[in-house]
């Protein structure tokens, strides 16, 4: 049963040699690759490889800067909590770390996922008000499996495995790359292909979640991907009007 409060006091020592060992594996290869929004971030919300977060200081960081937190949940959750719970600036996070033999490849995302690759960026507000500009438009379609395979699409292509632009070159920002070596390694190679961030291209690019990414979409910066949010709820809405004229 996968903890559904952080008790820092249940951390044992294997869990902290975990988080250190994954921590500075992955910061060594970041460094160069990484946007520096989220390096930037990481000082932030002062994570380091020594101290597993603790939930209520990080939130106590963020309070003044953007008021996002962590929901704790056990396990991945259903979309709809999901979306109620970024809409109300939480962002849902595991507190379990996976074991020294699951260092490489976690089916689930654990708290290593959840906490070192997602909340850091939970202190930049643009990125932020884009979080919940999705969360938003999620909540008015939520029983409209279109409208939520669209938006999951978003989600993907660019909170897990978006890269973005920085003085011509390309850095990484999605969650899903930052916390897996294998992906931090392959998405800016030759056997990776980068497209420019486009809406209505995203919408009709499928994905495979159990392989390593294909496509990635390239942002030019966070203020781009907020000011897309009209366009996203525009075409959702053209989506979901064609799926009715299909129907009738
Ligand atoms: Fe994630």
């Amino acid at each position: 049963m996968r903890p559904t409060k952080q008790i820092y006091n249940n951390y044992t020592e294997l869990d902290f040699l975990v988080w250190q060992t994954l921590f500075e594996r992955q910061i060594k290869i970041l460094k160069p690759i990484v946007s520096s929004a989220y390096l930037e971030a990481l000082e932030t919300v002062q994570f380091s490889s020594d101290k597993i977060p603790h939930f209520d200081e990080v939130a106590e960081l963020l309070k003044p800067l953007t008021g996002w937190s962590m929901e704790v949940v056990p396990n991945i959750s259903p979309q709809k909590t999901f979306f109620e719970f970024l809409s109300q600036k939480k962002f849902t996070a595991t507190c379990w770390l996976r074991t020294m033999e699951q260092l490489d490849y976690l089916e689930e995302p654990d708290m290593f996922h959840d906490v070192f690759a997602h909340v850091p960026l939970l202190s930049n507000q643009t990125y932020v008000d884009f979080f919940k500009g999705i969360s938003n438009i999620a909540l008015k379609h939520i029983d409209n499996p279109k409208a939520i395979e669209l938006l999951g699409r978003i989600y993907w292509f660019t909170i897990e495995f978006g890269l973005i632009k920085e003085n011509d070159e390309l850095k990484i920002y999605g969650a899903g790359i930052i916390s897996s070596m294998g992906e931090t390694k392959h998405c800016l190679s030759a056997q990776a292909i980068h497209l420019n961030f486009d809406v209505q291209t995203i919408f009709n690019t499928d994905f495979r979640t159990d392989i390593l990414q294909v496509k990635y979409f390239v942002i030019e910066s966070f203020q781009q991907l907020f000011d897309s949010l009209e366009e996203i709820e525009k075409l959702i809405e053209v989506s979901i009007n064609n799926e009715q004229l299909k129907l009738h």
